[in-house]
């Protein structure tokens, strides 16, 4: 692994779940299109993210990573980005007040496209044609020209991430996030909800505060913290002729980044360190998530610390755990003390949704909200009685209205999951169901049980 990296070093190592197209050049012309556009993101920016998530890893920090499981063309619209946004706010707002700690905010948008799929092909009637990968690979409608693998679909990505993130910067850097706006942060259809009670207690005690820091003559004229706030991106790093197409050397540093969002994640499926995902990430500089399931060995993650981290930086490595509720306490605690063991700096983050995946009995795939609770309350006690900092939470969530996974306060169950179930891939939290699992992780942090 420490042979010479260049953004094309991948193309020489076997690479899962990336589609095999059939036109060669048509790809090579979308790749050489892409990397004369302008990057998404700065480099100084995935630095910023690094250093924060360095205060992650020092249990000085929490992070919060959410967003759609796979965004996609359909559901493109301000309205869907500005309420994920807010449910982010709301629910970082939550963990800081009730953690007292700052949250570091990322979100799974402006750039989370591509999915490993188990399936290589769908059979229908008789058809059989290739999987949905992803509205920047295929299209979900189950005929041949949709589910062809389309090059200049990436295309068309990089242009709904460039105006998602155009708009998410807004939001953070304009105004919205104003601190002083956060009781008007309300989402209509959570209003009278048990959620929404909390959360304007929550809000009532932060206006208070707020007025007296005023009287004191601090306002967010003068504090630009209170009016603004960091809001970073990231996506599985899976479709590798679009990453390799966003890697620039970055001019001040020298280092190469990916510049299609702050944060890159490894996924579950091609986390293996002789393969292409993991050689095309051992080159870029930004911060860097794995997914670690329970097939994971600790060796193999050991292993994936010293050739994505060689100088064990902090902030480089989010370890991602996702093992579902009744897997925790077997097969986190020996991972958890290898990494102790070995001295190495990670942010230990909680993805409760994939391990906990189940087909309800009308064949809707989702989720069960205790699983979900119950899967961070292990990682919790796990953390805890290793004596490790359990540092963060990443979960597939929405600002929309959905009804994809079952339980929570509005009572979800199997007959109500065909109302509105939008997904393109994985069933994700509803507003109401996010802030729920937010209220009730701020508490657990309140107890200070996380260190
Ligand atoms: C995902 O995060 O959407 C995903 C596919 O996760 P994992 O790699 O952990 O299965
Ligand atoms: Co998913």
């Amino acid at each position: 692994m420490t042979d010479k990296w260049t953004p094309l070093t991948w193309r020489n190592k076997k690479a899962k779940h990336i589609p095999n197209y059939e036109d060669k050049s048509e790809l090579e012309a979308v790749v050489d299109e892409l990397k004369c556009y302008p990057p998404l993101v700065f480099a100084e920016e995935a630095r910023t993210l690094k250093e924060k998530l360095g205060e992650v890893a020092n249990g000085q920090a929490f992070l919060l990573q959410g967003g759609d499981c796979a965004e996609s063309f359909a559901e493109f619209n301000a309205g869907n980005i500005r309420n994920t946004f807010r449910v982010l706010l709301q629910m970082a707002v939550v963990l800081t007040f009730g953690g007292n700690r700052p949250v570091v905010k990322v979100a799974r948008m402006a750039g989370q496209f591509a999915k490993p799929r188990s399936e290589d092909t769908e059979e229908k009637n008789g058809l059989r044609l290739p999987s949905y990968r992803g509205d920047c690979i295929n299209g979900m409608c189950f005929t041949p020209e949709d589910r062809r693998f389309d090059p200049t679909r990436m295309i068309k990505s990089y242009n709904q991430s460039s105006s998602t993130l155009n708009l998410l910067r807004a939001f953070a850097q304009g105004g919205y996030a104003d601190l002083q706006k956060v009781a008007r942060w309300n989402l209509d259809f959570v209003k009278d909800s048990e959620q929404a009670k909390k959360y304007n207690q929550f809000a009532d005690r932060i206006t208070e505060a707020l007025n007296f820091m005023k009287a004191c003559g601090l306002t967010s004229d003068k504090i630009p913290q209170m009016k603004q706030t960091d809001f970073f991106t990231s996506h599985e790093a899976l479709l590798l002729p679009y990453e390799e197409s966003m890697t620039r050397i970055d001019s001040i540093s020298g280092d190469w980044y990916c510049c299609s969002a702050h944060m890159l994640w490894i996924g579950e499926r091609t986390r293996n360190p002789d393969e292409a995902h993991v050689e095309f990430l051992r080159g870029v500089e930004n911060p860097l998530g794995i997914k670690v399931g329970p097939n994971a060995s600790t060796d193999d993650i050991i292993r994936l610390c010293d050739t994505l981290n060689p100088q064990n930086e902090a902030g480089r490595i989010t370890l991602i755990t996702r093992m579902g509720a009744d897997n925790v306490d077997k097969y986190l605690p020996s991972i958890v003390r290898a990494i102790k063991n070995e001295g190495r700096s990670v942010v230990w983050s909680c993805d409760p949704m994939h391990g906990n995946t189940m087909k309800a009995s009308t064949g809707y795939k989702t989720r069960r909200f205790e699983a979900i609770l119950k899967e961070v309350e292990s990682f919790f006690a796990v953390h805890k009685a290793e004596g490790t900092y359990a540092g963060g939470v990443h979960f597939e969530m929405t600002g929309q209205d959905v009804t994809e996974c079952i339980g929570g306060a509005q009572k979800i169950d199997e007959s109500n999951l065909g109302d509105r179930y939008h997904t393109h891939c994985d069933p994700r939290l509803n507003a109401s169901q996010a802030l729920e699992l937010a209220f009730l992780i701020a508490e657990r942090l309140k107890k200070g049980s996380s260190l």
